[in-house]
């Protein structure tokens, strides 16, 4: 099935000058990118898109990392791209990360692990739209 996914590159794969070949990997991994842009999120913004996770322990720290610099976003949009786009991530957690995924390479810690991807077509539906609009999604 095809499906659509939004993809971040978070601040600190931005500063590692990571970008390229990030998005490098999905191209290269079977999946096209159908919007992206480079945006700064406030720290509510960033709240605003993990409400999900708004009781954790992490939130707090979550929310300042993900404000604190540029990130990349992206629509990526292929066969299974929410499963596919998880699997060239890599674990959640870098130090558990399989060798040659994104968070392996790029990621810090499990909470600076360098992307996100969308765990679900429900999550991704509202993720793709807390960035993007009609006009900003384009057919390949
Ligand atoms: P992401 O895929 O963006 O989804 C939620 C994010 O919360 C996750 O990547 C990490 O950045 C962060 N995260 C998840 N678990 C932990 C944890 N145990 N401690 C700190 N941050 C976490």
């Amino acid at each position: 099935m095809i499906e659509r996914t939004l993809s971040i590159v978070k601040p600190d794969a931005v500063t590692k000058n990571a970008i390229g070949a990030i998005l490098e990997t999905f191209e290269n991994g079977g999946l096209t990118v159908v919007a992206t842009k480079m945006v700064k999120l406030t720290k509510a913004q960033a709240e605003g898109f993990y409400a999900v996770h708004s009781e954790r322990p992490f939130f707090p720290t979550l929310t300042d990392f993900m404000s604190e610099g540029p990130i990349v976003v992206s629509v990526l949009e292929g066969e299974n791209a929410i499963a596919r786009h998880r699997e060239l991530l890599g674990a959640t957690d870098p130090a558990e990360a399989e060798e040659g995924t994104v968070r392996k390479r790029f990621g810090t810690n499990i909470e600076r692990n360098a992307t996100h991807g969308s765990d679900a077509p429900d999550t991704a539906a509202f993720e793709i739209g807390y960035f993007f609009n009609a006009l900003e999604l384009h057919r390949r």
